[in-house]
């Protein structure tokens, strides 16, 4: 048996730096909070309880229910909030510390200023998804779509102009297909790639590994988006492809009789936690 890795997986650069805000924080002799989870994996959330912080779910700032006081200070999470939410902030004189990804704030940017220009936003995305939520709150007249077959049952006015943005874990074969569709039908329309690079990259090396593996684990929250969107790749090519958050959750009975097992995990996933699935691996078979 042998395990290989994806050429590239777990934390990424949004990640690792809300992560390291948090611990910087942490150092301070203040009241800290975390607006929800401060990335999308639960080993995470409670390390940071751990080491100090309180996390605060955004329905708690909504109705008023939490212990915030005046220049309390509290983390936006890697995928940011809405404006609702930052706007009681600011009218409570919290200290927002904002570790909101880079490339979460440049779509929101993007959004604000198209919307300015009188474009109406068509997002790709999942309305559901914090970062999806808090980016769309920012703008006015936005519509969100799953996919390309909710989209394909809209028709674009002719007389508006579009700016179409999705969220940054979008998968990048859809992203085309998307792309290819409205260019086809629409001259209307302004299309931003603004899917992450560090998601596509992921998706990239996924399909790789999926192909030559007899198994495939993708080690992530199942809340995690992005970890989502690997095991929709690796399911594509490989049949046995397993969304897993922790070692606990390994099946060993499903290693019996195969030779190569792939392991790949999501932007949110802590090394620790890989090193861990692989030791119990290594522990229970011939590696
Ligand atoms: Fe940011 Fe991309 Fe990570 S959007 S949080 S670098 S997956």
């Amino acid at each position: 048996m042998k395990i290989i890795r994806a050429e590239k997986m777990g934390f990424c650069f949004g990640v690792k730096k809300a992560i390291d805000t948090c611990y910087d924080i942490s150092k301070e002799n203040i009241k800290k909070y975390i607006l929800g989870m401060v990335v999308h994996n639960k080993d995470v959330v409670k390390e940071m309880e751990s080491i100090g912080f309180e996390i605060i779910e955004e329905e708690n700032i909504l109705n008023g229910n939490n212990p915030l006081k005046e220049n309390d200070s509290i983390i936006i999470r890697a995928h940011g909030t809405t404006k609702e939410i930052i706007d009681i902030l600011h009218s409570k004189n919290i200290n927002i510390i904002d570790a909101t990804c880079v490339f979460v704030k440049k779509i929101k940017e993007i959004l604000i200023e198209q919307e300015k220009k009188g474009d109406y936003i068509l997002f790709i995305g999942d309305k559901n998804h914090p970062e999806v939520k808090g980016i769309i709150s920012f703008g006015k007249n936005v519509t969100v779509f799953k996919d390309l077959n909710e989209l394909s049952n809209f028709e674009l006015n002719p007389n508006i102009s579009y700016t179409i943005l999705t969220q940054t874990t979008l998968n990048k074969d859809n992203f085309f297909k998307i792309k290819d569709f409205l260019e086809k039908k629409y001259k209307n329309i302004k299309i931003f790639d603004r899917i992450c690079g560090a998601t596509s990259e992921r998706q990239e090396a996924t399909k790789k590994l999926a192909k030559i593996s007899d198994i495939i684990f993708i080690v992530g929250d199942e809340k995690s988006s992005n970890s989502k969107k690997l095991l929709e790749v690796a399911k594509t090519y490989n049949k046995n492809s397993f969304l897993i958050q922790n070692e606990n959750e390994l099946d060993l009975e499903l290693l019996k009789n195969k030779e190569i097992i792939g392991i790949t995990a999501g932007a949110s996933t802590p090394e620790k936690i890989i090193k861990n699935i692989e030791t119990k691996i290594r522990g229970n078979f011939d590696v």
